[in-house]
């Protein structure tokens, strides 16, 4: 067990002996925020002595009498308001260390108790190009999703695809009327958007064009054969497209099941909701009404518009029950923008009347918009939204002149898979990177540069120590899958760690913290918190690094100091991936 998880359990633990009613599952240890205080940290007594009208510091102190962590820790302290702050035994960090670097760990440990998670990110809507608020969601959600996956977690990925509603009426109408075949091939996502402009825009002039658009929908939804086909082109033509950007993305989804898979579930679900009184009439529409609950007072959900209708709304609710009856999650994440927030706040306030006895927790991950340099959401120069494949697109080419610039020397194929890899990784840990519910300034020079909290930077830093080895003539040993193998002393018995200097225990220390990390992000849906940690792990080791000769000196020293250097490359490898960013041996 690893440290963290040891003096949770134990402090767990203690908590039950002094208070047998505490729930203790939020009782957790975190990295002291400031390491001339201790190792780890927790709060959560203060919590558990304010709700019980305790002192929290006695609290605290009634805590520590029952602790057991000799074995792991040298010191307990209460601080401030009832803070416990936890030193860990120089022991307990080497053998950690040394376990890590025989491969039995890399400082994070499955879940005790493994959840079902779906994620439902990404979702973009048919006959439209994914723009980069999508991005935000897609890059975001399989980042979370991989998290949890390598914390043990059962996680199922849907995307859940707009492919139903009343843009198909319009839609259709514009197909049948003025499809130009030519456009539809060269670019059948331009050529649909044009298509819908026009409708939108002759609908809103002409009541009799809104008519048509609405008939061609009611033909749809009657399973008319023609409108059927046509709208399943549609369909096929922008899974091809967004499959496109998935496939460079590196995400994948376990289910994409639109919109339209829930639609026959529709009328006996509201059938449900009015004769268990949930929604009534209003205005000809059926609706939710949510007297209880304050910031919905004046937002009643409509589940069925007057014209009989349903909406987004109702397909979620369905989307909803499919799921918890599918795949019994115990939580279910909804990754989109801020601008969601009301409706995701009206469904679960819906779904929690409609099945007040289910566990399942309901998250909206919503996320802020991406800026352009005047402060305005991002837009090309002729003030067009960005495509996400444009955006992608030039990542990669301006990567490529830097690398073009750096290594002429390298074959034209190599610089274009490390434009790829780098491009790709910069956009991606750009959205990553601020907090995700504020908006950032979206800049090339920013997200590309090689020096500052970019994903170039750290994957140079994961390479600049790949080359250590290279130099030290241990490549091979170390990028075998049992790279701790070669890890070994000269006689082959396994290395033992010295951390001799401030720098090689600073840096030993954070990479412990590496799981502790991992647990905020899938606690706190914020990957924000791990790529604050890389880069301050690449900080710790450069300054390791600079101030200890690690290939020039002697045999034991050495052996401790590669091993440093090792697991600080695999917590980098690991933590990038988990990001859903690549890293290069040689850059
Ligand atoms: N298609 C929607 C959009 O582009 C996002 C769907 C999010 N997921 C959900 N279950 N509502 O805005």
């Amino acid at each position: 067990m690893l440290p963290h998880q040891l003096i949770e359990q134990r402090l767990q633990q203690a908590v039950k002996a002094v208070l047998p009613d505490a729930d203790v599952a939020s009782v957790l240890v975190r990295p002291c925020p400031d390491t001339r205080f201790g190792d780890y940290q927790t709060n959560a007594l203060m919590a558990l002595a304010k709700a019980r009208a305790m002192n929290p510091r006695q609290l605290a102190s009634a805590v520590v009498s029952k602790l057991e962590v000799g074995d792991c820790c040298e010191k307990v302290e209460v601080a401030g308001a009832g803070f416990l702050n936890f030193h860990l035994k120089p022991a307990a960090l080497t053998q950690t260390l040394e376990s890590a670097a025989r491969g039995e760990q890399l400082f994070f440990a499955p879940a005790p108790q493994p959840r079902t998670v779906v994620v439902d990110f990404s979702s973009p809507n048919v006959a439209k190009s994914m723009h980069v608020g999508h991005i935000r969601s897609t890059i975001l959600g399989d980042c979370l999703a991989r998290t949890l996956r390598l914390l043990g977690h059962k996680v199922i990925t849907d995307n859940h695809l707009g492919d139903w509603g009343t843009q198909f009426g319009m839609l259709l109408a514009a197909w049948k009327r003025g499809l130009d075949s030519t456009s539809l091939k060269a670019d059948p996502i331009a050529e649909m958007e044009r298509l819908y402009k026009k409708a939108s825009a002759e609908c809103k002039a002409n009541p009799a064009a809104l008519e048509e658009a609405r008939q061609e929908l009611v033909k749809l939804q009657r399973g008319d054969e023609q409108n059927l086909s046509i709208w399943r082109e549609m369909i096929a033509l922008s899974r091809a497209q967004f499959d496109a950007i998935y496939e460079r993305l590196g995400v994948k989804f376990d289910y994409t099941l639109g919109e339209s898979f829930y639609h026959p579930r529709l009328p006996p679900l509201v059938q449900e909701l009015r004769a268990k009184g949930i929604a009534r009439e209003s205005e000809g529409a059926l609706a939710v009404f949510f007297d209880d609950i304050p910031q919905l007072k004046e937002h009643p959900a409509l589940v069925q518009k007057s014209d009989g209708a349903f909406n987004y709304t109702t397909t979620d609710l369905a989307t909803l029950a499919h799921r918890l009856e599918t795949w019994h999650p115990d939580e279910i994440v909804y990754v989109t923008d801020a601008r969601q927030q009301l409706h995701f706040q009206q469904l679960f306030g819906v779904f929690h009347r409609w099945h007040p006895q289910a566990r399942v927790k309901l998250a909206h991950v919503w996320f802020g918009s991406i800026l352009g340099d005047d402060g305005k959401p991002f837009k090309t120069r002729s003030g067009e939204t960005v495509k996400l494949s444009d955006l992608l697109d030039e990542a990669e080419e301006r990567a490529f002149k830097v690398v073009s610039e750096k290594s002429p020397e390298l074959p034209d194929a190599r610089r274009r898979e490390i434009a790829r890899i780098i491009g790709i990784g910069a956009i991606k840990y750009a959205d990553l990177l601020p907090n995700r519910q504020s908006d950032y300034v979206f800049s090339w020079d920013k997200l590309l540069a090689l020096n500052g909290n970019t994903a170039p930077y750290l994957q140079y830093a994961y390479a600049r120590i790949r080359s250590i080895f290279r130099k030290g003539n241990m490549e091979q040993g170390i990028s075998t899958v049992p790279r701790s193998q070669s890890l070994t002393t000269n006689d082959q018995s396994p290395v033992s760690l010295h951390l001799d200097t401030p720098e090689e225990m600073a840096l030993a220390k954070y990479l412990l913290n590496f799981g502790l990390v991992l647990e905020a992000v899938a606690q706190d849906y914020r990957p924000n918190f791990l790529c604050n940690y890389l880069y301050e792990l690449a900080g710790r080791f450069t300054s390791f690094y600079e101030n200890c000769p690690v290939l020039k000196s002697a045999a034991e020293q050495r052996a401790s100091r590669l091993v440093l250097c090792d697991l600080t490359a695999r917590v980098l490898q690991q933590g990038l991936n988990v990001l859903g960013i690549e890293t290069l041996e040689q850059m």
